[in-house]
């Protein structure tokens, strides 16, 4: 995989925030990417000319969109970017439709591409990168059901590793938990509420996590992840401001 020419990247969840930045990265490494979301957006030319990006509006969240997509495209890498913006409210002020909506998004989604990729299977060599959360490990109070749904998304990615194994099929899972990015559509409102219960300003609640995440870097580190021979790799990192980092 250290060369992305001709590898046919989907990116699921690419019209804005991380998912957006992955989807530039890997057209910029040289990849043919395959750029999923419900609504359109535009998209650079790749810097050095060798990717493309390829715009599929379809819901990922539905089985019969991501059978279809992997018939179509045939694709080696899988990043599953896409999540729901939780409602951010104390546990108290959650209805249960605001409580679950990123188990009905973000687990669903995970559940039914894992599911695909193990049916049909991808060709071997290949690489799926879930998109969890650091949430994942430390919980998250203000944001309803959003920590444990991230957790089964890494659970569920572990699942799909270990099936794969023992079907003999060479793919690679790894799961990605992200810290706040503070410019994107689930990480604006959720610094937005953290900085408010602890009584700061964003910008002082920002301070000691400098320096901060951003599209541009997490597109950049799943590029260097998916270039790594998956011999070196853990089955999952935190993704900070400074890259990808390994977990305790
Ligand atoms: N930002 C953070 O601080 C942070 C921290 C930890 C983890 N994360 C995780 O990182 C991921 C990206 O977060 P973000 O802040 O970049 O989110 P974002 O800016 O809100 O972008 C979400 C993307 O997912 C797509 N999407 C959502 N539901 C979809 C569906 N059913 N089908 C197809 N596409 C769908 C959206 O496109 P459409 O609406 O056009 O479909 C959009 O492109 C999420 O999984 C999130 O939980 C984020």
């Amino acid at each position: 995989m250290s060369d992305l020419s001709g590898r046919t990247t989907i990116v699921v969840g690419a019209s804005r925030g991380l998912g957006y930045g992955v989807a530039t990265a890997f057209a910029e490494a040289g990849a043919p990417v395959v750029a999923v979301s419900r609504t359109a957006a535009d998209f650079p030319e790749p810097a050095n000319g060798s990717g493309t990006i390829h715009p599929e509006i379809a819901d990922a969240g539905a089985a019969t969109s991501v059978a279809s997509l992997l018939d179509r495209h045939e694709p080696e890498v899988i990043t599953l970017v896409a999540g729901a913006t939780p409602h951010m409210r104390p546990l108290q002020q959650q209805t249960w439709e605001t409580f679950s909506v990123n188990w009905e998004s973000d687990v669903r989604m995970t559940f039914h591409w894992l599911r695909e990729i193990l049916l049909k299977p991808l060709r071997p060599g290949s690489r799926v990168v879930v998109v969890s959360s650091g949430a994942a490990i430390g919980g998250s109070p203000l944001s309803g059901g959003y920590a444990g749904a991230k957790a089964t998304q890494r659970f569920i990615t572990s699942y799909a590793q270990d099936e794969a194994r023992r079907a003999g099929l060479d793919i690679t899972f790894t799961t990605i938990l992200p810290r706040f990015a503070p410019e994107t559509g689930v990480g604006e409102p959720a610094v937005r509420a953290y900085a408010a219960s602890a009584g700061k300003s964003v910008d002082e609640f920002l301070e000691p996590q400098r320096p901060l995440l951003t599209p541009r870097i997490a597109g950049d580190a799943l590029v260097d992840l998916v270039r790594t021979d998956p011999a070196d790799l853990k089955p999952a990192y935190m993704l900070t401001g400074g890259g990808l980092q390994q977990l305790p």
